[in-house]
């Protein structure tokens, strides 16, 4: 006798969750037991698309909910109503979402409303401050409240959530997706479509790579990075400094004013993933408030200077290749002197480490699903890192 398949709605809105849920994706697609249903909210929509692309993943359902500066709240209300009419008519097995944004709780919370299973992909990271960052500290708790079974990262993640009183057989440490995704895109030979880059490559540039687009960074503490690199620019004028601007047209005012008229600052249009990590396996430095990009950075050995004033990713900080500068100016620019001016301290800081991944998380992930569904006596062996 056929068993039916179970049926796995898979939620995703941004760039970020799509890059990390698309390997887990192409791997419950080759399973047997497993039929997936795409479901984009398209909170974000250009940069969503570019990730689409790469993977070769097609929506079943696209809510196309982005509109110019949306408000959270009306984010909120487009998305729920929206998923609510999908799961009423698709009726799923079980739920899957990704990290921290609001179609990541919102995507829970629908499921949870009609009693559908939630897995919550990168459960378990915290920086205990809900404010930073913002909102995305309490749409990651909220959605730990709904999930019945959490993928955390790393064991540090695991920690977090058991203290929160998560039963320990409903969490699975996997290792984080993104390196999976990461181990997908990155070519040793790779011609870029914005011909400066292949450029800078070919004339061994230091190329600093830059990207910055956190709510709890808009307005002066933006500026104040903004004007440490334009500091950092003048005086490294040799360097490229490469800055892909994220398209909210908040961080754009920002960006293009202070940054647009430097020869050697190239600010971009969204890279679409291959280009991205490809340009960060051949950058010297990275400055970012981003989450990716700080475990993407480590496990090419690229120094990581975070824009941010707490991180809910301590792992690679605690390995030394992430540094957490925060946003005054000032620090910003002095960490940034350090490693251009000083070998050894840059060595010291460019090793690479895999604290968040070792390729293998989407199988991991797919197993653990196999076990929840009783497919499988046995839960995956954890991720630990080497
Ligand atoms: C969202 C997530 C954040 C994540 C980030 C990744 C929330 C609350 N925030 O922040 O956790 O780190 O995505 O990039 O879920 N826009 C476009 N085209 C796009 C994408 C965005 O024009 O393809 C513009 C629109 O004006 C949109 C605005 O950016 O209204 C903000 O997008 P939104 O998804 O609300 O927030 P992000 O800052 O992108
Ligand atoms: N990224 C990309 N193109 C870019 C900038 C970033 O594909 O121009 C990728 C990056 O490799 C990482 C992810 O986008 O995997 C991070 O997304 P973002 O910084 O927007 O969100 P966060 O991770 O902070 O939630």
């Amino acid at each position: 006798m056929r068993t039916q398949k179970k049926k796995i709605a898979v939620i995703f809105g941004t760039r970020p969750d799509t890059i990390k849920l698309a390997p887990i994706i192409l791997e419950l697609r080759k399973h047997p037991h497993f039929r997936v249903v795409n479901i984009a909210t398209a909170q974000h929509r250009q940069m969503l698309d570019q990730v689409l692309d790469v993977f070769g993943i097609k929506p079943d359902f696209d809510l196309n909910i982005m509109e110019p500066k949306q408000s959270l709240a009306k984010l909120t209300k487009n998305t729920i109503a929206g998923l609510d009419d999908i799961l009423v008519e698709t009726k799923p097995d079980m739920v899957l979402v990704q990290g921290d944004t609001t179609t990541t709780f919102v995507g829970s919370l629908a499921a949870f409303y009609r009693q559908i299973p939630v897995g919550h992909v990168e459960a378990g990271l915290r920086t205990q401050d809900k404010a930073n960052p913002f909102p995305e500290e309490i749409n990651r708790r909220l959605t730990s409240c709904i999930a019945d079974i959490h993928f955390a990262p790393t064991s540090t993640a695991k920690r977090a959530l058991l203290k929160e009183h998560i039963p320990a057989g409903h969490i699975v440490v996997t290792g984080n997706s993104v390196i999976d995704a990461l181990r997908y895109s990155i070519k040793k030979v790779y011609r870029f479509s914005d011909h400066r880059l292949n450029e800078y490559v070919q004339e061994k540039r230091r190329i600093i790579l830059l990207t910055m687009h956190r709510r709890e960074n808009w307005g002066t503490p933006m500026i104040g990075a903004c004007e440490a690199v334009r500091t950092l620019a003048n005086r490294y004028q040799d360097d490229r400094f490469v800055f892909p601007v994220h398209l909210n047209p908040i961080v754009r005012d920002v960006v293009y004013p202070i940054l647009g008229d430097l020869k050697n600052v190239i600010l971009i249009e969204p890279l679409p993933y291959g280009d991205f990590v490809n340009v960060m396996a051949r950058s010297y430095l990275i400055l970012t408030d981003s989450g990716g990009v700080q475990e993407e950075g480590p496990s090419l050995g690229k120094p990581v200077l975070v824009l941010r004033k707490v991180t809910e990713r301590p792992e690679a900080v605690q390995f030394g290749t992430v540094k957490l500068v925060g946003l005054e100016q000032k620090k910003i620019t002095s960490a940034a002197k350090t490693l251009l001016d000083n070998s050894e301290a840059y060595r010291r800081m460019a090793s690479a480490t895999n604290p968040y991944g070792d390729g293998h998380a989407s199988r991991r992930t797919v197993q653990a699903l196999e076990h929840f569904f009783g497919y499988s006596k046995k839960k995956p062996s954890e991720f630990r890192p080497r």
